[in-house]
């Protein structure tokens, strides 16, 4: 059925105009004032809100097999969630173990997915071993739609790899025109300073962030960019979480390496006392890098406002209480992983743009357009455009609400923003033409998702 979404006010990061736009068959096929309509056309008066285009999480997890479990969502339950939160596509980490093959564990990954997710997806494909048959189904999974890697410099004999095997991951990257996105912590450096702590008898949530500290984190963000200029491949550094890893990463991009930045929602707004929390409550809010000191918020938020950090994604990771206290008595087990795919654009708006000093078309930007350009799904999503996919975000920048795991729609029992108050959010979520969100409630179709096939676009 066609559809109007008429007297919003259309913000991309370039432009913000009052308009109306209309579309058919998935995709926006006229914007401007007047449009005459056919009768069945569903109509979204937005008259006093902001017409966003769908935002992009690129960084989530959803099927984990990760520290003796599995995190906690399906992909029926996080599209849902992050549709009610604006989200639109989100780009899932594909993560086998270094036992795993990767062309079975990509099919595993994408069969999960297919058929189960209210909105669009793709996949970030991880290296987590490079041996005689990795090129070869490698460059299959590229061919078949993946033009972005991920690589862990962390979690050393499970996902985590060699420099050797980034060496090679880089090069064959480059060859294939394919970013590679990284998780930038010393493996050696985290292992010895965890069984360090342990023998000291330190074995609460609290020393999660002692075992990894800000030097762990600039360490591998200056290795990872030393060995990008040496291969000549273009990286995206994950989760980036603190000032000296930041400075590393701006040093790097200043000598020419082809490198970008992604921070994410639980560093910008909460700090390392969450983890320090007696119990249970700390465990809840224990992922990797860690919560950091709260004087490194203002250097993601400054960093984020230049444009020194490109993206702002959520490393959704969902455990539940109970997994959480698997690590009861010793640190290094408690599950890593903070959710946030509902919550990211909200707490972003209220925090970055109404709160804070964020540009609303930075806001934009870093939330969509820019993951869209990086990772080949521009300008089919991450804009407004005759074109482009109809993936609209019809956004109230005044409904005030409180998150709380009382009322998220993830399937996990705690929420980590807990109490934290919004200033906005979306009433009318559409993905490729049809709406999913209406008056804030999924109204939708559960299986509407498509995957996203894309092109390698960094040679
Ligand atoms: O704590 C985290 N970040 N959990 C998910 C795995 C990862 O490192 O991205
Ligand atoms: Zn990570
Ligand atoms: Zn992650």
């Amino acid at each position: 059925m066609p559809l109007l979404i008429k007297n919003g006010e259309i913000v991309t990061p370039d432009s913000r105009c009052h308009a109306d736009i209309y579309a058919e068959d998935e995709t926006i096929t006229a914007i401007g004032h007047n449009l005459s309509v056919p009768p069945d056309t569903t109509i979204l008066d937005a008259a006093g809100k902001f017409v966003f285009p769908g935002f992009i999480d690129p960084h989530v997890h959803i099927y984990l097999p990760f520290m003796s479990t599995f995190a906690k969502d399906t992909h029926q339950t996080a599209s849902i969630a992050a549709l009610m939160g604006g989200t639109t596509t989100y780009i899932e980490m594909c993560c086998p173990s270094r036992n795993d093959d990767a062309l079975e564990a990509y099919r595993l990954w994408k069969s999960k997915a297919e058929g189960n997710s209210a909105c669009d997806y793709t996949f970030h494909m991880s290296v987590t071993r490079f041996n005689d048959n990795t090129e070869a189904e490698l460059t299959e999974i590229v061919a078949d739609g993946i033009s972005s890697f991920k690589i862990f410099l962390a979690y050393k004999n499970f996902f985590g790899v060699d420099d050797g095997e980034m060496y090679q991951t880089l090069t064959l990257a480059r060859k294939l025109g394919v970013i590679v996105t990284a998780h930038c912590e010393n493996a050696e450096l985290v292992g010895r300073l965890q069984q360090h702590l342990l023998a000291q008898g330190h074995t609460g949530p609290e020393w999660h962030e002692p075992s990894r500290p800000e030097s762990v984190e600039a360490e591998g963000t200056s290795r990872f960019a030393t060995f990008l200029e040496n291969t000549g491949a273009t990286g995206y550094i994950v989760h980036l979480s603190c000032e000296p890893a930041l400075r590393a990463a701006v040093l790097a991009k200043q000598r020419g390496v082809k490198l970008h930045v992604e921070s994410v929602i639980p560093h910008f707004l909460l700090d390392k006392t969450y983890a320090e929390r007696p119990g249970v409550e700390g465990m809840k809010h224990v992922m990797s890098p860690p919560l950091r000191d709260k004087r490194n918020q203002k250097a993601l938020w400054d960093g984020l406002a230049q444009g020194l950090i490109d993206t702002v994604g959520t490393d959704h990771c969902p455990f539940d209480t109970a997994q959480k206290r698997m690590g009861e008595g010793n640190f290094t087990q408690i599950p890593n992983g903070i959710p946030g795919l509902e919550e990211r654009v909200n707490l972003l708006y209220t925090y970055g743009v109404k709160r804070g000093t964020l540009d609303l078309h930075r806001f934009v930007d870093a939330a969509s357009t820019r993951g869209a350009k990086l990772f080949g799904l521009f300008p089919r999503k991450g804009t407004i455009a005759v074109g482009s996919d109809a993936d609209l975000v019809v956004y109230d920048p005044d409904q005030k609400s409180i998150l709380s795991a009382r009322t998220h729609h993830g399937n996990f029992d705690y929420n980590g923003f807990e109490g934290f108050e919004l200033d906005g959010r979306p009433v009318a979520v559409t993905v490729r033409g049809k709406v999913q969100v209406q008056d804030g409630v999924f109204v939708g179709d559960k299986t509407r998702g498509n995957f996203l096939r894309r092109q390698p676009t960094h040679f």
